[in-house]
């Protein structure tokens, strides 16, 4: 039987295990990415294992989600991470230098290589055929240090494209027909691959608009073959060199198959607040628009901004509606700013942004309270933006700059009826894309520093104990299905800035869902979460279990877990157990929870079934799904101590 790309790529990197869907793997890591808001604990974490040196064939340090210097945390966290860069050998990012996935894709990302990062959009370069997974940050310290990432396999699923998108349809349409189609739950345990005759009509930018978004979809990962266009796209970079011809065999067999026919597609747009809410643009037509964003690692590339800056040219924007446009990198502004594009838009109202995540975790450009902004970015999860009753809508740039141009929600095929001149802008690529410049992007052997610099924002890695015998405590919350890591720890400016200092950060715990938490569980020395379905969707962020942790949360018994959030709380030495929907809906805040097994025997011992008794009183299931590897780094009291252990044992 013939294999499938995912299966090739993994196949070539098989250090343990084999390839059968559900069974844990072991594979080598080429390439490892980390960024500013994860990358301070990933060294931390790193220099605690006692390694010294980067073993992978590229690691690279960004610094993309807070680069605004507001006060001195951001920049020590900043001059932190670029002397461990310099100390460890990793290429070194400056902030202002664009965002992880957008600097890596043009700068490293190559076919057939193997990619970590812990960041939840790792998968972007999924469109030039790297296989490409997200993953907590002790992971990718791990993996830097040479180690094995481990991973359940997962399955593959054919998503075939035939026909060609039509004018005003774009990639992020496909990537919102999958989401309307299977909902932010539909790619779970899953990769991706695109096939099909579809595939070659669609530029290698497009692909990486797709593949980026297959993270909302809760896919693995995402990934397409190469050809003629990811050749072309890597000549225009310059990098011609790391081209590979990869495909799946003709025979390979997928899990499943979804078919997408490209000329079916119009313009869509993903309604408040889950990127699956998506409709097609013209049924939510009129509805006023005070803020537009382009940007993002999503749609924040060159090729995204010049669509709506051709369709800016000779006009202006509604004078009630800020358009702002933050580019996906300097590489990108540096471009359209030296082909004049920066001052066609600037000439039409537009406010230009530095290269940032910035307002996509709610740091700048909040939108005005009640207020409606559309943004091309791939979450629009309730108060990402930085305020409570945010409402975001997701859509392709040309969407945003219709909305820009009217006011209002349109679509775009009706604003250009309605102007008479307004024409479909296509994608153009460059012809040679420019380079970063070499202060920009530092490259190991040309770092600035040779020692950590750690200033006093800075704290150490906390350790868990091993498991204890009893495991159990108070329910202190129950919460709902889809509950995010921006729930568990808000990416805001005012929050993020202690991500080095774990027991300022965990003051913030949950407390967009209860603002006692921290406060209760800390009184009460730890104690139970409760959650439905889908608990730590979002993003890769490992603080969402490692300040539980430094709580005092022991486990979590959840109907079910978002997948990187769940290997972080092993990572972190929370037990994930499974309750099913009866136990959820039985169980109340307050409760007294006690998992009845001797805990700490119980999962060395491989038990998958754990008795929890509630107040003493009813007796229900949980269900631990874990690997022997897992079970060994949750009794050890996380990754940490674990692999610390091994390495003291020599
Ligand atoms: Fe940054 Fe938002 Fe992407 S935070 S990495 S632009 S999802």
């Amino acid at each position: 039987m013939g294999q499938t790309l995912t299966e090739k790529i993994l196949d070539d990197h098989l250090v343990e295990g084999e390839l059968t869907p559900g069974e844990e793997i072991g594979i080598e890591i080429d390439q490892v990415l980390t960024q500013d808001t994860t990358g301070t604990l990933v060294w931390l974490q790193f220099e605690a294992l006692g390694l010294e040196e980067v073993q992978t064939e590229l690691a690279a340090q960004y610094c993309d989600h807070q680069t605004y210097q507001f006060d001195f945390k951001n920049t020590d966290d900043h001059r932190f991470l670029r002397s461990a860069a310099g100390t460890f050998g990793a290429h070194f990012s400056r902030p202002g230098n664009g965002i992880c996935h957008n600097v890596h894709k043009e700068n490293f990302a190559a076919p057939g290589k193997t990619m970590l990062g812990s960041d939840s959009h790792t998968p972007t370069p999924g469109g030039l055929g790297e296989l490409a997974i997200g993953s907590g940050g002790l992971d990718v310290a791990v993996a830097m240090g040479g180690g094995a990432y481990y991973i359940e396999m997962p399955e593959v699923v054919n998503v075939r494209l035939e026909g060609e998108l039509p004018e005003w349809a774009t990639a992020k349409d496909v990537i919102l027909e999958l989401l309307r189609r299977l909902s932010v739950k539909g790619g779970v345990g899953k990769v991706l691959e695109y096939t099909g005759p579809g595939v070659e009509t669609l530029t290698v930018p497009e692909r990486t608009t797709i593949t980026n978004m297959g993270t909302e979809l809760g896919a693995t990962s995402s990934i397409f073959p190469t050809d003629d266009q990811t050749k072309d796209y890597l000549e225009r970079l310059g990098r011609e060199d790391v081209f590979e011809d990869i495909g799946p065999d003709e025979d390979a067999e997928y899990a499943d198959e979804i078919v997408v026919d490209l000329s079916d597609l119009e313009p869509l747009i993903a309604e408040p607040s889950m990127p699956d809410n998506v409709v097609p643009v013209s049924e939510v037509e009129g509805v006023d628009v005070e803020q537009v964003m382009i940007g993002s690692c999503t749609n924040g590339a060159y090729e995204d901004i010049l669509p709506a800056a051709k369709m800016l040219e000779g006009r202006n924007i509604d004078k009630k509606t800020e358009m702002i446009v933050a580019p996906g990198s300097k590489q990108a502004s540096e471009m359209l700013a030296r082909e004049g594009w920066t001052a066609e838009m600037m000439a039409a109202g537009v406010n230009f942004s530095e290269a940032t995540c910035g307002a996509c975790i709610g740091i700048g450009h909040v939108p005005a309270s009640d207020s409606v902004s559309l943004r091309t970015f791939n979450r629009n999860f309730e108060g990402r933006s930085g305020i409570e009753d945010d409402n975001v809508y997701l859509c392709s740039p040309e969407v945003a700059t219709a909305a820009a141009i009217k006011g209002e929600i349109v679509d775009p095929r009706d604003l250009a009826d309605e102007l008479g001149d307004l024409e479909a802008p296509g994608l153009e690529m460059p012809d040679q894309y420019i380079g970063n410049s070499e202060s920009d992007l530092i490259a190991p052997d040309n770092a600035v520093d040779d020692e950590l610099i750690k200033g006093p924002n800075i704290g150490d890695v906390p350790l868990k104990d091993p498991l204890e015998t009893e495991v159990g405590g108070e329910a202190l919350l129950k919460m709902e299905d889809n509950i995010t890591t921006d729930h568990i720890i808000p990416a805001t400016q005012d929050i993020l800035m202690y991500r080095s200092n774990v027991p300022k950060l965990s003051e913030f715990t949950l407390s967009r869902v209860d603002d006692t938490f921290a406060e209760r569980a800390l009184e009460a020395d730890g104690g139970v979460l409760v959650a439905g379905e889908n608990y730590g969707q979002g993003s890769s962020r490992e603080h969402a279990a490692l300040c539980p942790m430094y709580l005092g949360i022991e486990t979590v018994l959840a109907q079910s877990f978002a997948r990187i959030h769940k290997a972080n709380l092993f990572n972190f030495g929370i037990v994930p157990l499974t309750i099913d929907e009866e136990t959820y809906e039985k169980i109340e805040e307050g409760d007294d929870i006690e998992i009845v097994d001797d805990a700490a025997e119980a999962v060395k011992s491989g038990q998958t079934e754990f008795t929890i008794r509630v107040n003493d009183d009813w007796e229900a299931t949980g269900q631990l799904d874990a690997s022997e590897r897992e079970r060994e780094i949750l009794a050890a009291g996380g990754k940490l101590s674990h692999t610390k252990q091994q390495h003291d044992d020599g």
